[in-house]
C-alpha cells in the first residue's frame, strides 16, 4: 500500500478519552469489539472448562494463562486467510483477584506458575470479512510451563556462569518469567523479553551484579522459594539460576514440539522485547530496550546474514553476533534544557549518536569482561563504556517502511530528584511523568554505528497545561496521551502506540492510538481505543487492510480484589444474574478483536 495515513483502509474518528474510573472497553463510531479469547479459556481437548472458585493448577496449566502481554497473529500459510496462529506471553499473576481471599496457598502459588509463560492457539474465521474464534485442541496449541525446556544458545551457552546442580549442562533452562513484550522476526518467529525475572528470586543481594539487577535477600512477592529451592539462589547449587533469566527468548509458533531457544548473544537485562529488520548488507538487525529508571537502549547486530526463505539458517541468525549500547548526544546548549519539556531555541530535541560496543566479532570490546561476563552481566558491562541513560525504554521498533526506530520512553519519576541525573536534550523532562518518543535515522546501512535522532513527541495533555510537543502538530488537535509501552505499524507506515500508566498522570483509562509519521500531519495523535479499569494496553496488532486491530488487555481491575472487583472484562455478567456457559463475573485478562460493525 502507499505510504501515509490517508490510504489506510482502517478511517476513524477518535473517541474521547475515557475516565480512570470507567470500566469500560471503548472503542469509535461504527466498530465492535468481542475478546477472542480469555485467562482460563480452556486450550485442549482434555482442558477443564474454567471454574472460577475452584481454580486448581492443574487446570490452569491447560488453559489460556493470566496477562497476556506481547501478542502477534500470522496467518497460516494456504489457509485463505481463514486460520492464524495466535501467540502471547503471560507476563505476571494478580493473585489478589485470582483466587478467594484465603485460598489453599500451596495452590495458588502453583496455579501463579502455570498462568505465567507464553502461548500458542490456532485461530479461525469464516471468510476474511468475519472476526476470529480461536480453536480448542487444534494441532498447533501449546502452553509454555515453568518447566518446559528452553535451550541456551550462543556464546553463554556452557559456561559456568550458568549452570546449576539441576542442569550441569548450562544450556538447558526450566521455564521463562516476567516475559513483556517482543516482537516477530522476518522468518516467522516470535521474539519475547524476560524482564522483571527479578522478582521471581531470592538472592543474597550483596553482590554488584545482584544489585545492579535489582535480586535481594527479601521474600518474593509470590514465594514460589517455598516450593522449589532453584528460586532462592543462596541455596547449594542454585547460586547461578538467576542468570538463566533475563534474556530474549525466540520461539517457533509453527512446531508445537520445536524447543524454544534463550538468546545469550543478545545480552541479559530486563529486557522489554526486541524487534528485527534485516539490514541492506543482509545481517539482521535487532533493537532492544532495558526497562528500568536510567537504563539503557541496545542494538544486536548477527554475524550471519538472512536469506530469503531458507528458514533454517534464518533460526539460528540471533545466536551469534555484536552487541552494542546508544549513547545520545543533543545539538542544543545544556542551558537551553529547562527539564520542562519547553524546546530548545533551535526548535527540536534532537542530535547525534553512537553506538557502543560491547561484544564484536566475538570479542569482548569491554576492558576486564569477558565476553561471557559482558553478555550475564550486560548491565555491569555497559556501565564501563559511558551509555546514555533513558527514560525506561519499552517496546523499541523499526519502521519497516523507512528503517527509523522508534524509541518508547515511558516514564522517568526519578529523572532530576535527589542526586539523580537532571534533564538532557534526550530525556528532556524531570520527574517524567508521561513519556516520549525517540525517533533514531541510521546513518547508512541498519548496521552503522552512527545515527541521528529527534523527539518525535513529548507526551501528556494539552488540555490540563503540560507541555508537550508533537513534531510541530497544534496540541490542541491531538488526543492527550501518556507512559507510552508498546508500539506496532500499520501497512501505510502509521505508528499504533499503546499505553501503560495513563490513570496515575492524565487520569485518563490507558488506551490505543495511532499517530501519522509523515508530511504536513506529523505528529498528529488520534485515540482508536480505551481499555478498562486498571488496565494497560498491550499488543497492539493492526490488520488495517481489514479494519481490524487487536489489542490484549492486560490486569484489568489490578487494584480490586477477588471480593469486591474493579473491574468486570470482559464477560460484563450483569450483577445478579447466572452466568452464560464460559462466563464470569470478574476480571479476565483477554485478547479483543477490534472490527467494522
Ligand atoms: Fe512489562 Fe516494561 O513493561
Ligand atoms: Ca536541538
Ligand atoms: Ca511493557
Ligand atoms: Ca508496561
Amino acid at each position: 500500500a502507499k505510504e501515509g495515513f490517508g490510504n489506510s483502509k482502517l478511517q476513524f474518528t477518535a473517541i474521547k478519552p475515557v475516565d480512570k474510573a470507567v470500566d469500560a472497553f471503548t472503542v469509535p463510531e461504527g466498530f465492535t469489539w468481542q475478546p477472542i479469547i480469555r485467562w482460563g479459556d480452556p486450550l485442549f481437548n482434555d482442558s477443564p472448562e474454567f471454574d472460577l472458585n475452584n481454580q486448581t493448577a492443574a487446570a490452569q496449566a491447560r488453559q489460556f494463562g493470566y496477562n497476556n502481554d506481547y501478542t502477534d497473529i500470522v496467518e497460516i500459510p494456504g489457509s485463505k486467510g481463514r486460520r492464524a496462529v495466535l501467540f502471547t506471553n503471560h507476563e505476571y499473576t494478580n493473585e489478589n483477584i485470582m483466587v478467594p481471599a484465603g485460598y489453599d496457598p500451596v495452590e495458588t502459588r502453583a496455579i501463579g506458575r502455570a498462568a505465567h509463560g507464553l502461548a500458542v492457539v490456532e485461530l479461525e474465521r469464516k471468510n476474511t470479512t468475519k472476526p476470529w474464534s480461536y480453536v480448542k485442541g487444534a494441532p498447533l496449541n501449546r502452553r509454555y510451563l515453568s518447566d518446559t525446556t528452553y535451550e541456551l544458545t550462543g556464546p553463554v551457552a556452557g559456561s559456568s556462569l550458568v549452570k546449576t546442580v539441576a542442569d550441569p549442562s548450562g544450556r538447558a533452562i526450566k521455564g521463562t518469567f516476567g516475559n513483556c513484550s517482543g516482537g516477530t522476526t522476518p522468518w516467522g518467529t516470535i521474539l519475547s523479553g524476560e524482564e522483571n525475572f527479578n522478582g521471581y528470586f531470592v538472592s543474597a543481594g550483596t553482590s554488584a551484579s545482584d544489585k545492579r539487577y535489582g535480586l535481594t535477600a527479601k521474600p518474593t512477592a509470590r514465594k514460589w522459594e517455598l516450593d522449589d529451592p532453584r528460586f532462592d539462589t543462596r541455596n547449594a547449587g542454585y547460586e547461578n539460576e538467576a542468570n538463566r533469566f533475563g534474556w530474549i527468548v525466540e520461539v517457533d509458533p509453527f512446531d508445537p514440539t520445536s524447543t524454544p531457544k534463550k538468546r545469550s548473544a543478545m545480552g541479559r537485562f530486563k529486557h522489554e522485547g526486541a524487534n528485527v529488520i534485516v539490514a541492506e548488507s543482509g545481517h539482521v538487525v535487532a533493537y532492544m530496550g532495558d526497562d528500568e529508571k536510567f537504563d539503557y537502549l541496545y542494538k544486536f547486530v548477527s554475524k550471519g546474514k538472512y536469506v530469503e526463505g531458507d528458514r533454517r539458517n534464518n533460526m539460528n541468525l540471533l545466536s551469534e553476533g555484536d552487541l552494542y549500547v546508544a549513547k545520545f548526544t543533543g545539538n542544543s546548549p545544556a542551558a537551553e534544557i529547562t527539564g520542562t519539556g519547553a524546546l530548545p531555541a533551535d526548535g527540536a530535541f534532537d542530535g547525534t549518536g553512537e553506538w557502543l560496543p560491547l561484544v564484536v566479532g566475538g570479542k569482548s570490546a569491554v576492558p576486564g569482561m569477558s565476553v561471557e561476563e559482558v553478555l550475564v552481566y550486560t548491565r555491569l558491562a555497559a556501565d564501563k563504556v559511558g551509555p546514555t541513560k533513558m527514560d525506561r525504554c519499552e517496546d523499541v521498533q523499526p519502521s519497516l517502511h523507512t528503517g527509523k526506530v522508534y524509541v518508547v520512553c515511558t516514564n522517568n519519576s526519578d529523572r532530576g530528584t535527589g542526586t539523580k541525573e537532571g534533564a538532557t536534550e534526550v530525556n528532556p523532562r524531570t520527574q517524567n511523568r508521561d513519556g516520549h518518543i525517540v525517533e533514531i535515522t541510521e546513518t547508512g546501512d541498519q548496521t552503522s554505528t552512527l545515527f541521528n535522532w529527534t523527539l518525535l513527541m513529548v507526551c501528556g495533555d494539552p488540555a490540563q497545561g503540560d507541555v508537550t510537543y508533537f513534531s510541530g502538530y497544534p496540541a490542541d488537535k491531538v488526543s492527550p496521551i501518556s507512559c507510552p509501552d508498546n508500539v506496532a505499524f500499520d501497512s501505510v507506515g502509521n505508528l499504533w502506540i499503546s499505553t501503560d500508566g495513563a490513570p496515575s498522570g492524565i487520569g485518563y483509562n490507558d488506551g490505543l492510538f495511532r499517530v501519522t509519521l509523515d508530511g504536513a500531519e506529523r505528529g498528529r495523535v488520534e485515540q482508536f481505543l480505551s481499555v478498562p479499569r486498571d488496565a494497560e494496553t498491550c499488543g497492539p496488532v493492526i490488520h488495517d487492510d481489514e479494519r481490524t486491530v487487536f489489542v490484549s488487555v492486560q490486569h484489568p481491575g489490578e487494584e480490586g480484589t477477588f471480593e469486591a472487583p474493579h473491574s468486570f472484562f470482559p464477560d460484563y455478567v450483569p450483577a445478579g444474574t447466572t452466568p452464560a456457559p464460559g462466563q464470569v463475573r470478574a476480571p479476565r485478562p483477554s485478547v479483543v478483536q477490534v472490527f467494522r460493525g
